[in-house]
């Protein structure tokens, strides 16, 4: 391996004086003597990018990260100088770059620094490949902590880690495994309170050091391309994210449905098996919208084809099923199988479609079908083509779903796992190898499988799944965390993977609920589901090799506990709808991570277990054998058990009960939740009343309840309803205010408020400054819940105290 200090001896090169500098608009240019170039580019007051180039050049500026829809401009740019420094001045930032290395400071408005280079930018040649390895060092602060880099199967808070970026099919890999599935070279750093982040786009292999090699140094580095990172100042983690978010793109808003519940298995066939597992879901009553077909339903394992003995009329098959609720997800692999008789691998041939080697034969590597050739997703007339090939399973078959596996890429029977370096991609127009085009190929993979989903599944919003990921792969779909096993050292692993792609960018994500190798006990099962509920992506997935895995499978205390959890994740749909609708529009995590929630509180900086669900909902999963309960922190605040609406103060680490059918979760005063009936699957009831859980709480809180038609682009024109709900609690008083923004009208007319927590008994009610009785409001006997119209625009409630 390539490690920073072994290149040092090796002779680094660094760049001298400056002596020349240039500004075009957002754009300074600085070059120094030894022909080392600065391209400083200043998109907003609190993101700048740095380009490094070497023999006075840089690359054509090109990422397959960047979202073309990223939002540029800032308030203020100032460039000035004194005698050592060039000093670049926005309304959120301070950056010096002395002259006589072009080394950096950030600095933030108050003067706080932020960020100091330590040896800066070096490079070393990289003789034998081309190019140089570029390097990056900076000097890290006392208390700084690290968060982000995508599936990190490692503690939550990086420091002390060398990690690095290159997805690998890494079948039932162990905590602290790395590199597994996926690359986002993006990091948050947090100190002083202040967090920021470094994404360095560039998608050769990627090494970070986060103190690991010396104890005050954060280093990374790339085996080739161009030293090219973005500097997102925060103050606040959540700026950063959506900063980061908005550079690499948002996610699409998933249909409704995709946030249900989702069984998979490797696999269901024939026909009748998988008709079965679906029918069992609804005589048991358990809600489930997507199910999967894992490899066997193709013709051996050619994509694009069905096996006919399994599946003789998969169309009816998918109807049927569809009527029934169920979306179909089929997975679709890269390897294309080398077969003459064969269409699909005819016309990669033919159209030369394939990934080749250096010296003109193709790349031929093994999969499930055997010996085959590899789609170069990295051209774009190859994403047409493949995106067209989803025309029959979409658009006439009426699959709902498409799930892109081993596309890191991934080959079986040798050393490396994957391509070798030498085999060549088009990397759209600018062609490489594949040490540059590795971190990237299962994301264009997923592009073009998305526009295809979408293609053919319009009106409808696409549904994607990849297994490989570089940064942005968010733009285009979902992604799990790959072949965990079923321990519970997994169990951790998945909640610390999840909470780490939610502050990577890739926030739709879930692992594969039970373990993917060997079988979960029913505990484990158990305590697995009550975490997955919670996850943005919510599948039940495992290998066939190693038993059943469906909510029935072990007895029925079992199968009504994971139903239990199930329908409190559908009666929570308009909750996380919500949260989907804040990351798709804010790129804002779904779930958070405590340090996230609060960076100001010390305490959360080490946590991994407890996390925030939405905006409002605290869960901590139990992850160990055989528990009645556990500590957990809670945050700063007033907290409200969530089972038995009991209210108490967080700032502090508690012992918490959880027996097998509960798990710890807590609602932050002040929330107003909405909540949907159980339904088997979504759009199964039309909702008549939208239920708002209201939580007490003394001083003000704003929640809001996102809703749309659950599918369809309407929303893009304005058809949709964003309620945004302001609640004030004193000792005698109460009021909610709504203010709602978009066009679309729900179906239900009335919302039935359940107030939780009230101090006082009510005495009088007015709504939009008019009192009204409340016989009229159908007040329950607890007093408690009542119904109102939909648009009011203030409730005030009132006790006697004061009278
Ligand atoms: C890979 C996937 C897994 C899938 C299997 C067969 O191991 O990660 O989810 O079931 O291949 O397709």
């Amino acid at each position: 391996m390539i490690t920073n200090t072994e290149l040092r001896e090796l002779g680094n090169q660094f760049p001298n004086e400056v002596i020349s500098f240039k500004q075009n608009v957002d754009k300074l240019y600085f070059k120094t003597k030894n022909n080392v170039v600065l391209e400083l580019s200043v998109l907003r007051d609190s993101v700048l990018r740095f380009r490094y180039g070497t023999r006075g050049q840089l690359e054509d500026d090109f990422s397959y990260a960047i979202s073309d829809k990223n939002i540029k401009g800032y308030n203020k740019l100032e460039v000035s100088e004194d005698v050592d420094n060039y000093i670049i001045t926005t309304s959120k930032l301070v950056c010096k770059i002395e002259k006589k290395s072009l080394q950096k400071k950030i600095y933030d408005i108050k003067g706080q620094l932020i960020n100091e280079d330590e040896l800066g930018f070096h490079y070393e040649e990289f003789y034998d490949r081309g190019g140089n390895v570029v390097k990056m060092s900076k000097w890290t602060q006392e208390k700084e902590a690290f968060y982000g880099m995508g599936d990190k199967p490692m503690h939550s808070n990086l420091r002390g880690k060398r990690v690095q970026n290159w997805p690998t099919d890494e079948y039932a890999f162990a905590k602290d495994k790395d590199p597994i599935y996926k690359a986002v070279p993006f990091y948050i750093g947090l100190h002083h309170q202040q967090a920021y982040g470094v994404f360095f786009d560039n998608s050769f292999r990627t090494f970070f050091d986060f103190c690991h090699e010396r104890h005050n140094i954060t280093s990374f580095w790339a085996q080739g391309g161009e030293m090219n990172y973005y500097f997102i100042y925060g103050p606040k983690m959540e700026n950063v994210v959506s900063n980061y978010t908005n550079l690499t793109g948002q996610a699409e808003l998933p249909p409704l449905w995709a946030l249900g519940y989702h069984q998979c298995k490797w696999s269901y066939y024939p026909e009748s098996r998988f008709r079965e597992v679906a029918k069992k879901f609804r005589e048991l009553k358990i809600p489930c919208d997507g199910i999967y077909l894992d490899i066997d339903y193709m013709e051996g394992f050619r994509c694009f084809t069905w096996n006919k003995e399994y599946f003789p009329d998969p169309k009816k098959m998918v109807k049927e099923l569809a009527d029934d609720g169920f979306k179909t997800i089929v997975i679709i692999d890269p390897g294309i199988k080398i077969d003459d008789e064969y269409e699909i691998y005819k016309q990669g041939i033919e159209k030369d479609y394939f990934c080749k080697r250096a010296d003109g034969p193709h790349m031929i590597g093994k999969v499930w079908p055997g010996e085959c050739c590899f789609p170069d997703f990295t051209k774009p007339e190859v994403r047409d083509w493949w995106a067209d090939l989803y025309k029959e399973l979409i658009g006439d078959i009426g699959v709902k779903g498409v799930w892109n596996d081993m596309n890191e890429p991934a080959v079986m029977e040798v050393p490396n796992k994957t391509f070798p370096d030498d085999v060549r991609h088009d990397y759209d127009g600018h062609p490489c190898s594949h040490r540059k085009a590795h971190n990237v190929y299962g994301t264009q993979m997923a592009r073009a499988t998305y526009e295809g989903v979408k293609k053919y599944g319009y009106p409808k919003r696409p549904f994607v799944i990849t297994r490989s990921a570089y940064s942005g792969a968010q733009r285009y779909g979902t992604s799990w965390t790959g072949d965990n096993v079923a321990t519970w050292e997994h169990l951790w692993i998945a909640n610390v993977q999840v909470q780490r792609m939610n502050l990577s960018g890739m926030a739709f994500t879930g692992s594969d609920i039970g373990g993917f190798a060997e079988q979960p006990n029913s505990e484990l099962f158990v305590r697995w589901i009550q975490l997955g509920v919670f996850h943005p992506f919510c599948r039940t997935h495992s290998s066939g090799h190693h038993g059943d895995q469906e909510p029935w499978t072990f007895d029925d205390e079992v199968t009504d506990i994971t139903r239990k959890f199930i329908e409190l994740r559908y009666t929570l749909l308009p909750y996380l709808y919500t949260a989907f609708y804040q990351y798709s529009t804010e790129g804002l995590p779904i779930v958070k991570p405590l340090v996230y929630f609060d960076q100001n509180d010390p305490q959360t900086h080490f946590r991994t277990d407890e996390f925030i669900f939405g905006n409002k909902i605290l869960v901590c999963p139990i992850l160990e054998p055989n528990s009645k309960g556990r500590r957990m922190y809670f945050p700063r605040g007033e907290w409200y058990n969530f089972w038995d609406n009991t209210c108490f103060s967080g700032g502090k680490e508690m012992w918490v009960d959880a027996d097998m059918d509960s798990l710890p979760v807590y609602v932050k005063a002040g929330a107003i939740i909405p909540r949907y009936p159980v339904q088997q699957y979504v759009g199964e009831l039309e909702i008549t009343e939208l239920k708002l859980d209201v939580y007490f709480k003394h001083g003000e809180e704003i929640s809001h309840v996102y809703e749309d038609a659950q599918d369809g682009y309407d929303y893009q024109k304005g058809r949709y309803s964003y309620r945004n709900f302001k609640l004030t609690g004193k000792k005698d008083d109460f009021i909610i205010t709504q203010h709602k923004l978009g066009k679309y009208n729900t179906e239900y007319d009335y919302f039935k408020i359940n107030l939780i927590g009230l101090p006082f008994d009510i005495f009088e009610i007015e709504i939009d400054n008019v009192k009204v009785s409340l016989d009229e409001l159908e007040f329950d006997d607890t007093k408690t819940n009542f119904k109102i119209t939909k648009d009011f625009s203030e409730i005030h409630i009132k006790s006697n105290n004061d009278r």
